[in-house]
């Protein structure tokens, strides 16, 4: 099928100045919390890291509250599992046990783990972004072509997927399918961009040393040519 062109995504964190936009990853927690953790883990992460994008450690505490962690007791031989509310040095619980659960709740594939996903794509968030909005209706033109492309009845046509049809169902089907805290109106376009945003900093919560420690160096780079010249001006100041 024809090359996509896909528009561009403005990203706050773009460019050698990038800075991650607070508020927006918190905006993106949130649809991650309400929507995409059904079904995606993201194991990497500890409730305590949600400091890092502006919660308080009482909103983390809060937050963490409304999971749930499993712990297997130690003396208990019947294998039993209980569970407790979790605290802010917990890793965000997974939603299946298992791949085994996981494949049988979704069709047989496997949602992947969101914790480097942003790192894992071609294209990074702007690829998750367009993911999710890019589901649509088969072409008529392309089924007339090729009939046996027709999208199974368990899967999604979606033409971002490099298969073109996708197991996971549509996520973000509706404007305000979530509240924000902050009163941002919730439109699709909206929770894609704060979803992939949210995405890349769990994958590269550092990116904004990164681009510091770009910029210093460079600007260290300048004063060092600069001055190298300057030296070489001065030692063949009397050669004619
Ligand atoms: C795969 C994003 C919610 C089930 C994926 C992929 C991304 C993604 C980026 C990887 C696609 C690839 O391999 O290139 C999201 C986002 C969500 C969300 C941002 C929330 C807004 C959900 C939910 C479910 C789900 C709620 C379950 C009902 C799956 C499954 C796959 C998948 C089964 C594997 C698809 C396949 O291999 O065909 N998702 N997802 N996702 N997701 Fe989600």
């Amino acid at each position: 099928h024809e090359h996509m062109t896909l528009k561009p995504v403005h990203y706050s964190f773009s460019g050698p100045f990038g800075r991650y936009d607070r508020r927006q990853l918190q905006r993106g927690f949130q649809v991650y919390q309400e929507v995409c953790s059904a079904c995606h883990s993201m194991k990497l992460v500890a409730f305590r890291d949600l400091e890092e994008i502006g919660f308080t450690k009482p909103e983390v505490k809060a937050i963490a509250k409304q999971w749930k962690v499993e712990v297997p007791s130690i003396n208990d031989k019947t294998g039993e599992v209980s569970s407790r509310k979790a605290l802010p040095s917990d890793y965000f619980p997974s939603p299946f046990p298992n791949e085994t659960a996981a494949r049988a709740a979704n069709n047989n594939a496997l949602p992947p783990d969101m914790s480097l996903l942003a790192k894992a794509r071609e294209g990074g968030p702007a690829y998750i972004y367009h993911l999710v909005t890019g589901y649509a209706t088969q072409p008529a033109g392309l089924l007339a072509k090729f009939p046996d492309a027709k999208t199974p009845d368990s899967l999604y046509y979606n033409p971002v997927f490099a298969n073109l049809n996708i197991a996971m169902p549509p996520p973000l089907v509706a404007d305000g399918q979530v509240t924000y805290a902050d009163g941002t109106k919730a439109t699709v376009d909206q929770m894609a961009q704060d979803i992939s945003a949210y995405l890349m900093w769990a994958a590269e919560p550092k990116l904004e040393n990164r681009h510091r420690a770009g910029t210093a160096i460079v600007i260290y780079l300048l004063i060092a040519t600069a001055l190298a010249f300057g030296a070489y001006r001065n030692i063949w100041r009397d050669m004619k």
